[in-house]
């Protein structure tokens, strides 16, 4: 059965893009927000709002993270950080450097976020773990080539994913990797279709479906799955 409101969720990259309008639209919605941002100057205290700065990419910040936290429960956690590699993605010119960091933090962070904060999600009622994903992580719909380093990073997180949500189904954790759309922010650029407010929307409505029947799916955001 669903939790009722007020939820805890604690989204990454909350102070700018699709991070920064989840946490609008939970707090519109009563829920109370963790936000993990790099910079703490970034984003304004609010009321039910916790700010906590943290590098996901910075063991030792993820490490503090989890300390502040503490003893507290989270009912949902939602690894959003992200970065799209500036350079160094096409072959003949990829930056291995690039594409290493690219991997740190998309596919490795989350991971690490997800394990430190386990004994806080098995503390919650709701037990979700949900990570942004990308179309361009699907192998499947892979018709362009190119985009090694965030096309790996990303593929490297829905295996992540899967593997979390089979080993913790027997504790009633559920893991998805969500794709957001092309978005409307400073990742996806002015040409996005979708604006940020509609995927964030979407994104939420899959998180809040998420269960033992979806867990360690590739949701999209407008429902149903994305090919892996
Ligand atoms: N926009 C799209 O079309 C699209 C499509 C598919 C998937 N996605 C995924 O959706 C998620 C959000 O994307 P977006 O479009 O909102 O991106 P965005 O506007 O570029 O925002 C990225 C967010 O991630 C944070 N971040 C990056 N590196 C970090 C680090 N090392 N530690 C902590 N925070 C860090 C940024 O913080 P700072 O402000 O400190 O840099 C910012 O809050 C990403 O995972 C992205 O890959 C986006």
């Amino acid at each position: 059965m669903e939790a009722t409101s007020p939820q805890r969720w604690l989204v990454t990259g909350a102070n700018r893009g699709i991070g920064r309008e989840l946490v609008r639209q939970l707090e519109a919605r009563g829920d109370a927000v963790v936000a993990v941002v790099r910079n703490p100057d970034s984003l304004a205290a609010a009321p039910g709002r916790e700010v906590i700065a943290c590098d996901v990419a910075d063991p030792a910040a993820v490490a503090r993270l989890a300390a502040t936290i503490g003893g507290g429960a989270l009912d949902v956690v939602v690894n959003n950080a992200g970065v799209w590699p500036d350079d160094g993605q096409a072959l003949g010119g990829l930056d291995f450097d690039e594409l290493a960091r690219c991997v740190a933090i998309n596919a490795l962070a989350p991971l690490r976020i997800a394990e430190a904060l386990l004994p806080a999600l098995r503390r919650g009622r709701l037990k979700k773990l949900a990570h942004l994903s990308s179309g361009m992580a699907s192998i499947a719909d892979n018709t362009s080539g190119g985009w090694y380093g965030y096309r790996m990073a990303k593929a490297a997180l829905n295996m992540a994913s899967r593997s979390l949500a089979r080993d913790l189904a027997g504790e009633g954790i559920w893991s998805a990797v969500i794709d957001p759309g092309w978005v409307q922010t400073d990742m996806g650029g002015r040409a996005a279709p979708t604006p940020v407010a509609d995927s964030a929307r979407g994104v939420l409505a899959q998180i809040d479906r998420l269960d033992a029947r979806t867990s360690g799916g590739f949701l999209h955001w407008q429902g149903g799955t994305t090919p892996w």
